[in-house]
């Protein structure tokens, strides 16, 4: 069942009934200033932070469910009701919203008055812009009034929503002209304050909720709403709100728009007064009138479209299937973006209030954008470094706004490091911006240890290679990829952490997840290195990672899977002889994709098992037979219901990565197979069942042991959407980026006759197109570029700004 339709000519999924089966979100904004809004107009905004700088109040696990947002009321008579459905809830005559690229336009209609919202966050800009367009469509003069409605979060989310006996003291507003201020704390600390304006004269006005809602009152029915006239309060602690009365009056077949907004504005300490107790305000003016016309909010719109469209030029498919097309080129692209900007800090399953950024997350999270923001890949991959620990080792994670190390949570997940080197080697690949190895970064964030980012990447690599356990495979820490797996915890009391109780490593637990990592990762470093002409260091390093890959068939095969690790007593994880939990699917798809056991046939064996094993008709699940009671010995994987989240969840981070082994092999049936089955736009139809966005990849669908089975869960926030993007772009259309050049190497499916991918690649554009005449899935049999036939698929680097044209034929 859907709740709505793709519009793939103006790049917009568009909902068609409120009551989707759990809000769904769009996110709106792009450098500083954000806003999550669902299909119902809930919703908060932040500044950078979505903890520290939360500029409205959101109520998680509400009841009801996404009652906090940007709402509007309307009062047409004795009817309430709005544009967005929620929170009156009154039945609409039509209702539609429309989440595209940075903006959601969300319009209701009833009795013959229509009422459209268009949100965005513009370009260059700290503010949320919501335009409200009234228009008559009955045949008699309508006098309506209506109410815009915002609560006013204290700033810190946390405290707000914990710290009551200080904070129901703290709030103040200040109310000039169409412009309500939020100021709270702006007396002593905070150089900031948040303002909410119209860009017309109100008749009135509320900042307090009490005031608007009611003190048992609720946003379904607010008293003055329903009295038709607000208040002028103004709010002295409790709860600040910004809300708004108009009056208006329109004739048959006429229309009224109003400009809102909701900005945030940072004052120099010297200039923070106008007058005593009075905030400076020039700023905010200056931020009001520049967006106070239709013409200037469409500016806004048309600048935005522009950033989007340049964004998703670089690498444009077309085939003739509509479902493959929409995601690699608009939704796939547009998740990709925004979990850059979010890591996985807010969504409706992320508080905004919780982790900071994951080392290993923001390594991976690169996949995904590093061909369309490559600067900003590269300051992040500095970022990232420079909370490295000297050892090699890593912080798990990271705070954004001081860019240090989280103690906390501290290092020892020993998949971190590697994970350098991935995000590294992806950027080298794109950009081919050898100046990166030398910039220098600090370890620990201390400059007195700076090094060049090579040295970083060497000492991750040999953190691995000198932490191996009993077996010769590399130790797990905490975690590995699988935060879940915790064979060192031992955890025996409700509350712990399994991330950090326990030991930081013992001598004993080891992965064959981690093994297989540096053989994959391995052998980029062994390329990296080749390339800066240091041959002593690459064969010292190559012969590690064969090594390694021995120890890994020695010691990680199962006879017809790979193992998924040694627990702290040496006995196996993920074996024939466990009674729960035989076969795992992370070492499958990282050995397969290292290349490991591909000549000698374990790689085959593997992905035959995850096919009989783990196979759903939703997607590949984590591992099988799931836990049905709590092990100490392997911790928090056990601790979940069978088949939920790392407990046999289809965890959809790692579903591509079957993919991309397949890939491997050659085999673009099941490749395909593999990323057509969690890809949204193929699952569209069973929303009803997913219940997350039907537009984006969700962390998580719930696994067949599961009561829920098909159940997707946190959606937006994951690391699927970075992976699923290499594993169609690069492992099935084959356009892949190497240290040389591009790659051309497609594995599709036998049945894909032709294909077209624009690819912009360090300047140049090339525009492939693929034909498969003899129904292969994989191999090449001629490869021509602008007429010329190549001698083989590694396309010659072109100069910047120029176009060429590249037709291979596929075949044997
Ligand atoms: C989640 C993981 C998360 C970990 C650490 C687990 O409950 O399943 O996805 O990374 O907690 O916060
Ligand atoms: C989500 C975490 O963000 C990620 O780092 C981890 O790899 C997966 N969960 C699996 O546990």
């Amino acid at each position: 069942m859907k709740f709505g339709h793709f519009d793939d000519v103006s790049k917009e999924y568009v909902i068609t009934a409120p009551d989707t089966p759990l809000p769904w979100i769009n996110y709106l904004g792009n450098e500083d200033f954000f806003t999550i809004l669902s299909n119902t107009c809930g919703g908060y905004s932040f500044y950078r932070d979505a903890r520290l700088r939360r500029l409205t109040r959101y109520r998680y696990n509400n009841c009801p469910l996404d009652s906090e947002g940007f709402h509007i009321y309307i009062k047409d008579g004795n009817i309430i009701w709005n544009p967005g459905w929620q929170p009156v809830k009154t039945p609409l005559d039509s209702y539609c919203c429309r989440h595209g690229l940075g903006y959601s336009v969300i319009s209701g209609e009833k009795n013959g008055l229509s009422a459209k919202q268009e949100f965005l966050v513009p370009m260059g800009s700290n503010c949320l812009l919501m335009r409200v367009t009234c228009e008559n469509k009955s045949g008699a003069s309508k006098r309506f009034s209506l109410f815009p409605y915002l609560e006013f979060c204290l700033w810190d989310a946390l405290d707000d929503s914990s710290n009551f006996q200080r904070n129901y003291s703290t709030g103040e507003v200040e109310v000039s002209g169409n412009a309500i201020y939020h100021k709270t704390e702006y007396r002593e600390r905070r150089n900031h304050y948040a303002v909410f304006w119209a860009n017309r004269d109100p008749a009135g006005f509320d900042t307090s909720r009490d005031s608007f809602i009611g003190t048992y009152g609720s946003p379904a029915v607010p008293d003055a709403v329903i009295s038709g006239c607000c208040k002028n309060s103004v709010a002295h602690g409790w709860q600040p709100i910004a809300a708004q009365q108009f009056d208006i009056t329109l004739g048959p077949g006429e229309a009224y728009s109003l400009i809102f907004g909701l900005g945030y504005i940072e004052n120099s300490d010297d200039d923070k007064w106008e007058e005593p107790g009075i905030i400076n305000k020039a700023q905010a003016r200056r931020m009001i009138s520049e967006y106070d016309s239709d013409e200037a909010f469409s500016r806004a719109f048309n600048d935005l479209r522009d950033y989007w469209e340049r964004l998703l030029s670089n690498y444009r498919i077309s085939s003739s299937v509509e479902k493959l097309d929409r995601m690699v080129n608009i939704w796939n692209q547009y998740q990709c973006m925004v979990t850059f900007n979010m890591s996985r800090s807010a969504s409706y399953f992320e508080s905004g209030m919780g982790r900071g950024m994951g080392f290993r997350d923001s390594c991976q999270d690169l996949f995904g954008f590093v061909h369309m923001i490559p600067e900003r890949a590269r300051e992040r991959i500095l970022d990232i470094a420079s909370t490295q620990l000297p050892d090699g080792s890593a912080y798990h994670q990271y705070q954004p706004l001081t860019k240090k190390g989280n103690l906390a949570v501290g290092s020892g997940f020993n998949d971190d490091p590697l994970w350098l080197i991935a995000g590294t080697d992806a950027y080298l690949r794109e950009t081919g911006d050898w100046s990166i190895l030398n910039e220098s970064v600090d370890f620990d964030n201390d400059a007195s240890l700076a090094q060049p980012l090579i040295e970083h990447l060497r000492r991750s690599f040999s953190f691995t290679a000198s932490h191996l356990g009993p077996h010769g495979l590399p130790l797990i820490g905490r975690a590995d990829w699988n935060d879940c797996l915790n064979l060192n915890c031992f955890s025996e009391h409700p509350g712990e952490s399994f991330q950090i109780t326990g030991a930081n490593e013992g001598p004993v637990a080891e992965s064959v997840f981690i093994a297989g990592m540096f053989v994959k990762y391995g052998k980029a470093w062994v390329d990296i290195l080749r390339h800066m002409k240091l041959d002593s260091e690459a064969a010292e390093a190559e012969a590690a990672v064969l090594s390694m890959e021995k120890t890994v068939l020695e010691h990680g095969w199962d006879g017809e899977w790979f193992r998924r690790a040694y627990d702290a007593f040496g006995h196996v994880v993920g074996g024939r002889e466990c009674d729960e939990g035989q076969i795992f699917l992370e070492p499958q798809g990282m050995c397969v994709m290292a290349g490991i056991g591909k000549d000698s046939g374990e790689a085959e064996k593997a992905l035959k098992s995850v096919q009989k094993y783990l196979d759903t008709e939703y997607g590949v699940v984590l591992l099988t037979p799931a836990y049905t009671r709590y092990h100490l010995e392997l911790g928090e994987i056990s601790s979940y219901p069978p088949g939920y989240k790392e407990n046999a969840g289809i965890f959809c981070h790692n579903n591509p990565w079957i993919t991309c082994a397949e890939t491997v092999l050659g085999h673009g049936n099941r490749a395909f197979e593999t990323y057509s089955r969690i890809c949204p736009s193929y699952t569209e139809d069973i929303s009803d069942i997913h219940r997350t966005e039907p537009y984006v990849y969700s962390q998580m669908i719930a696994g067949k042991d599961a009561a829920g089975f098909g159940e997707a869960k946190n959606s937006w926030l994951t690391g699927t959407a970075a992976w699923t993007f290499l594993s169609i772009s690069q492992a099935i259309l084959g356009i892949k980026p190497t240290l040389d050049g591009l790659l051309i190497d497609p594995c599709i499916p036998a049945d894909c006759k032709e294909y077209n991918v624009s690819r912009r690649y360090r300047g140049a554009v090339y525009n492939i197109t693929v034909k498969n005449p003899a129904s292969v899935e994989h191999g090449i049999k001629e490869i021509r570029l602008n007429g010329d036939i190549c001698h083989n698929n590694l396309l010659p680097l072109l100069p910047s700004g120029e176009t060429a044209d590249v037709q291979v034929i596929m075949g044997t």
